[in-house]
């Protein structure tokens, strides 16, 4: 790990309604917090369905919980006649932080190509919104071009053509790791994220890569974290199934207490 805040964040995905959401957070939190503070020094972020937002915003403010909130999309929009789109400055409105922008899983069953990832970005940063830009290779993709090459690709041509680049963060996520338990070594993880930032440094300087967020994700669990964050390169994870469990999403965010065992 460099000196950059780890980010641990947990994408719920389509999962969890407004109640179930105060549950998990309420229990995450009290279990984040049980045994003193020792994920301390990472940030811990939820991201829920939007519906859950309002809800877990509250919930957050009132019990002053140490959790950062995301979304899992925005639209390229402002405002206007876009039905069923969310708008930035609504997510912004609810105090949400971060969000997700060109998940496999939009990419694959929305048709969201890097253009609409780029325009995505473009409205996260016109929003004050932080952009966690998901990219990764398909297996077939694994297998004619090697690990790098698309999420080297995909990365440039979100961060392209703005007039200003704001905090942003990456995260890699092979598509065939998602959901699979087929898990990325912590080598091959560490190599792609090391490519990343020397494809921005290369293209942006060195600064703004040595401060950027790389993230790892597909198939962690708290048994697997370790590995992945023992790495300079790798300054967190995206976490999906293993993030709607407060005892295992809370083993993750102590990855602190497996490494330095
Ligand atoms: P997973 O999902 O942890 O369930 O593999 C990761 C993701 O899609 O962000």
């Amino acid at each position: 790990m460099a000196n950059r805040v780890p980010f641990i964040a947990g994408n719920w995905k389509m999962n969890l309604d407004h109640q179930q959401a105060i549950a998990l957070v309420q229990k995450l939190a009290w279990t984040l917090n049980e045994a003193g503070h020792d994920y301390q020094g990472a940030e811990v972020a939820v991201f829920p369905p939007f519906t859950d937002l309002r809800t877990v915003q509250t919930l957050i403010d009132a019990e002053k919980f140490e959790l950062a909130l995301g979304a899992q999309d925005l639209s390229k929009h402002d405002s206007g006649a876009y039905t069923g789109e969310i708008s930035g400055a609504f997510l912004a409105k609810l105090d949400v932080k971060y969000v997700l922008i060109g998940h496999s899983e939009r990419r694959s069953y929305h048709n969201e190509d890097d253009a609409v990832v780029q325009a995505k970005t473009a409205a996260a940063f016109r929003h004050g919104l932080v952009p966690v830009i998901c990219v990764g290779e398909t297996l077939e993709e694994l297998e004619a071009e090697g690990a790098s090459a698309v999420p080297v690709r995909q990365t440039l041509a979100a961060l392209a053509g703005h007039d200003n680049l704001g905090e942003f963060v990456i995260a890699y996520e092979p598509v065939w790791a998602i959901g699979t338990g087929k898990v990325a070594t912590p080598e091959e993880a560490a190599n792609v994220c090391g490519k990343i930032r020397e494809a921005i440094a290369q293209q942006y300087g060195d600064e703004l890569a040595g401060k950027t967020r790389i993230l790892y994700g597909g198939s962690v669990k708290a048994n697997n974290v370790a590995g992945f964050l023992k790495s300079v390169e790798v300054d967190g994870v995206l976490v999906g199934g293993a993030s709607l469990d407060a005892d295992e999403f809370s083993g993750i965010a102590r990855f602190q207490k497996h490494i330095a065992l």
